[in-house]
């Protein structure tokens, strides 16, 4: 029935995130914001008069399967944006294919710099933005000496290689650094900690994503180890992975962020309130919900501008554009095509929120190679 009210054919959109699979728990979240943003811009009477129509594929959390279907949107479905993507390996697998037919990815989430493509905009923080302000705040607040834990796959070991830096440059310690495959288990985690315990840092550093977030905070809880006085820090443990391991077992660890549920805007309060009334009073808002829904934003604004989706001529406009997003106002910068983000430090609570406890006045511009350190 709404469709009447639009003046032309549909824009066409892809949507890559993960509904199976390891990191469904995150990805899922995403595929929500992107909807969430898509039908706020429907309601509106779409982009100049025509309705915004998403191709949404599973590709069940396996970068195969990310190339995949990438490539069948971009050629048998004739689109040319894609909305997706959580891991830097299916980013890196789409990356190949969206260079190939000039396609457009939009990719909302967190990773560990040291890339350019000029199909892709990166909406989600570089490592200037989230791993030197957390390296700071835990050697101010609970010591030296690291214990480095991963996923195994790239996001992890570069993170890892780039904190292992901060702290060298800032007289930290690292006491070991282990990686488990993306499909381990309790057990492998419980093991594990056994071996943390035994190595006494005063903070964890994770870059476990996934389903896998949950045994390693769980595994932490069970060793009988205190938030308090051995943290675990993350990047990617937001309120959805609180959420699945428990808020009694995430509360007290920390997290660096561009975006917490708890962020004090009135932007992000009626941000909340419109994904809580779509999705369920219970579905916390995270870092990548945010992302992932600001960009589907940014994104119609500039089609709005140019009226087609050809790369070529939408990019140029997406370059520089700004938005008053939940985070607070964010600007996708020319040079990198990465944004300006805010930086913030949260701890989590016993509600399964975060509390910020330290945020940076001002976005700051992304340094993706980390040229100013
Ligand atoms: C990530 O793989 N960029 C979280």
């Amino acid at each position: 029935m709404a469709r009447r009210a639009y003046t032309g054919d549909p824009w066409r959109v892809g949507v890559l995130f993960s509904r199976t699979g390891v990191t469904a728990v995150i990805e899922e979240t995403q595929l929500r914001g992107t909807l969430l943003a898509i039908e706020e811009i429907n309601a509106g009477g779409g982009v100049n008069g025509r309705e915004l129509v998403p191709i949404i594929y599973d590709p069940g959390s396996e970068e195969a399967s990310f190339a995949r279907l990438a490539d069948r949107l971009l050629t048998e479905d004739g689109v040319s944006t894609i909305f997706g993507c959580y891991t830097s390996s299916s980013r890196k697998a789409v990356l190949r294919v969206v260079e190939r037919r000039n396609g457009l990815l939009w990719y909302p989430t967190l990773y560990e710099g040291f890339e350019y493509s000029p199909n892709i905009i990166y909406t989600g923080a570089a490592p200037n933005q989230n791993s030197v302000e957390l390296a700071d705040f835990l050697l101010e607040n609970y010591g030296r000496r690291f214990y480095l834990v991963g996923s195994d796959y790239i996001y992890p070991r570069e993170s890892n290689r780039i904190m292992r830096e901060l702290l060298r440059r800032r007289r930290g310690v690292v006491l070991g650094e282990r990686y488990l495959d993306l499909q381990a288990g309790p057990f492998d985690f419980k093991l594990l900690m056994r071996e943390i315990k035994r190595a006494r840092p005063d903070v964890i550093f994770s870059t476990v994503v996934g389903q896998a977030t949950a045994y390693l905070y769980q595994a932490h809880a069970e060793a009988g180890l205190d938030a308090g006085t051995m943290p675990i820090a993350s990047l990617t443990t937001s309120e959805a992975e609180i959420r699945l391991m428990g808020a009694d077992v995430g509360c007290g660890h920390i997290t660096a962020a561009s975006y917490f549920e708890a962020v004090a805007t009135a932007s992000n309060a009626s941000f909340v309130a419109r994904y809580k009334k779509r999705f369920g009073e219970d579905e916390p808002t995270n870092l990548c919900v945010e992302a992932a829904y600001f960009q589907v934003h940014v994104f119609a604004r500039a089609l709005a501008e140019i009226d087609t989706m050809d790369t070529d001529l939408l990019r140029p406009i997406v370059l520089g554009s700004e938005f008053d997003a939940p985070q607070g106002h964010i600007a996708i910068d020319t040079d990198s095509s990465h944004t300006n983000l805010w930086t913030r430090i949260g701890r989590a609570n016993r509600v399964g929120g975060f509390e910020i406890v330290r945020e940076s006045g001002v976005p700051s511009s992304p340094d993706p190679y980390l040229m100013n350190y």
